[in-house]
């Protein structure tokens, strides 16, 4: 768990993504032929395939949610605006980390009912006395993020900050370090700003111009308490497979591809029907002529809170699946 948790305490708040990059740069650099960055701060490492192998690109966005500072007041309290889905209760409470390295707590007006709360009732204490102090400290467009790490949690699982998508990244880091060959010519994509829209992705599939294309994206369970939106995937019953969200049907050869090659390499893996969220998958299989798109999900729960939780069992799957399916020949 260790270059995970350094990944989970590297903050990346979406466009602020290079700590991260270069962290991950570090890991696979001996591992595969190329390493470029674009405009957007996307990271691609291309692991070259043989003459006339068709474009495979993976991507996992290294972004994660955080917020933003708006204005500060003369009291020395600062307001902000969230970066990406952020849900106030979720912040209520919260130890928060700005990039460079000032800590301060969230908390809300207190006059208000929780259910009333929005994100401009919530302020950012940061220790500071005046106006002038907070500023010394931070400058207005500075980004925090949730100050925290990832721990284990039971026999199987890890619960922490920005496993959505950083276990993602993690995944493809360890299939990188493993991987033999490949039946293609392979893009691993580490992609930033997929929070604020799939920006990322956009620019990279655009350069890249992928025959085939995978996302790997945390997805939302159906095993947790009077959950509003259920559906059939749990944790620690393998890789799911994505068959829908709201930004893609992921295109039926690829899912069919992915299923066999689970069965075929007995790997756990589950079926994926999500009926909110997207992924970079959404944006890459729309991009130029189009690209047969699929994506293995991390099933995860408690999605862009503080307290994400994956199944370590799961996690070992979506490598498993990543491995086989990047040894075998689309057909
Ligand atoms: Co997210
Ligand atoms: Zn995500």
């Amino acid at each position: 768990m260790e270059l995970f948790r350094k990944m989970v305490e590297t903050l990346s708040v979406s466009g602020n993504e290079e700590e991260l990059a270069k962290l991950i740069e570090g890991e696979i650099a001996p591992y595969v032929d190329e390493i470029t960055y674009d405009v957007m701060g996307n990271l691609i490492a291309r692991k070259k395939g043989a003459p006339g192998a068709k474009k495979m690109m993976l991507s996992a966005h290294m972004d994660e949610i955080g917020v933003m500072v708006t204005h500060a007041e003369e009291t020395g309290y600062l307001r902000f605006a969230p970066v990406g889905g952020l849900r106030p209760v979720y912040l209520i409470g919260q130890p928060i980390l700005f990039k460079n390295g000032v800590r301060g707590v969230v908390m809300y007006e207190t006059k208000l009912q929780l259910r009333e709360v929005q994100m401009e009732h919530l302020y950012l204490d940061i220790g500071a006395q005046t106006r002038e102090e907070a500023l010394s400290m931070v400058s207005i467009g500075d980004v925090a993020a949730p100050y925290g790490t990832v721990f284990a949690c039971g026999q199987h699982r890890w619960a922490g900050k920005s496993m959505d998508d950083k276990i993602a990244c993690y995944i493809l880091v360890r299939a990188i370090q493993q991987l033999r060959q490949t039946a293609y010519d392979t893009y691993f994509v580490f992609s930033t700003q997929e929070e604020l829209g799939l920006r990322g992705a956009t620019t990279a599939a655009y350069a890249i111009d992928p025959d085939y294309a995978l996302a790997l994206d945390v997805t939302g369970v159906g095993d947790m308490p009077n959950m509003s939106a259920p559906n059939d995937v749990k944790l620690g019953k393998g890789a799911a497979i994505k068959v829908r969200d709201s930004s893609i049907i992921c295109s039926r050869q690829m899912v069919s591809f992915l299923k066999e090659r689970a069965k075929a390499a007995g790997i756990p893996y589950q079926m994926e029907v999500l009926l909110y969220g997207g992924t970079d998958a959404g944006v890459i299989h729309t991009t130029r002529e189009g690209v047969v798109t699929g994506g293995i999900s991390i099933p995860a729960r408690n999605i862009h809170s503080p307290v994400e939780m994956v199944d370590k069992r799961d996690v070992d799957a979506c490598i498993a699946l990543v491995l086989e399916t990047l040894a075998c020949e689309l057909h």
